[in-house]
């Protein structure tokens, strides 16, 4: 935990950059749930999710364990009907439940996924919705060289879509040593894995495979809160 926290705290600012100009939430906003009253997003980074999802429910709550994330998240994402709690994932602490919990890209830092599942479950109203996003991929940890030919190819489309400026600064964070360090200390999980773990513990879950990404879909019904 301390790790993944010190790392996002050196990055912060930059992720944040690249993150509000690159990444593409439109699963999660593709797969809200019917209820539109909590909602909780666990690591929740910058605050870019909770942002979309606060138009969408009555409350939003994000947690995090960095607090340079958490800072800017309060800083640029703070709205009535959103909040933002330092928080580990692993050691969920709430008094209400919840209509809809979401992750995106944080699940491969945690040690005891079993047990956050469980938790996010217990979190959950009745006819609620779990919607998570993270890494897949067939090697564990993949080689540094492969994210930095990915920096180079993306550079000139990237120069296209948001100018130079813009792409060279994604360009910098996309290859500077504490982001590289960063992702060398990830470790991902293979399609496979992805049907046995989350097919065990979220049982009907829903999979869908996005490239490097891999969503699945739960939702709470009467029969599975029993189980
Ligand atoms: C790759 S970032 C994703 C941020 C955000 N979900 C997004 O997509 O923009 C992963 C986030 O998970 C947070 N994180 C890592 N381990 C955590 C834990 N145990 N509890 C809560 N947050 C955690 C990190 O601090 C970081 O902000």
């Amino acid at each position: 935990m301390e790790a993944a926290r010190d790392s996002f705290n050196k990055v912060a600012e930059e992720y944040d950059f690249v993150n509000t100009l690159l990444n593409d939430y439109s699963f999660f906003m593709s797969n809200l749930s019917l209820q539109k009253g909590r909602a909780l997003d666990i690591g929740s980074g910058s605050g870019i999710l909770v942002d979309k999802l606060s138009s969408h429910f009555d409350e939003v709550v994000g947690i995090d364990i960095s607090d340079e994330m958490l800072s800017i998240a309060k800083t640029k994402r703070q709205r009535a009907n959103t909040s933002y709690l330092h928080m580990d994932a692993e050691n969920l602490i709430f008094e209400q439940k919840f209509d809809f919990i979401v992750s995106r890209t944080t699940f491969h830092h945690l040690n005891h996924l079993p047990n956050v599942l469980e938790q996010m479950k217990s979190l959950l109203n009745d006819d609620g919705k779990i919607v998570i996003l993270d890494n897949v991929s067939e090697v564990e940890t993949p080689a540094t060289y492969v994210y930095v030919i990915g920096a180079m190819l993306e550079f000139i489309p990237h120069i296209r879509k948001f100018g130079l400026k813009n792409a060279s600064r994604i360009f910098r964070h996309n290859t500077s040593k504490p982001w590289l360090e960063h992702l060398a200390s990830d470790k991902y999980i293979s399609e496979k894995q992805y049907y046995d773990l989350y097919g065990k513990l979220l049982p009907n879950c829903r999979f869908q495979k996005m490239g490097w990404a891999m969503g699945v879909i739960w939702e709470k019904d009467q029969k599975s809160s029993n189980l």
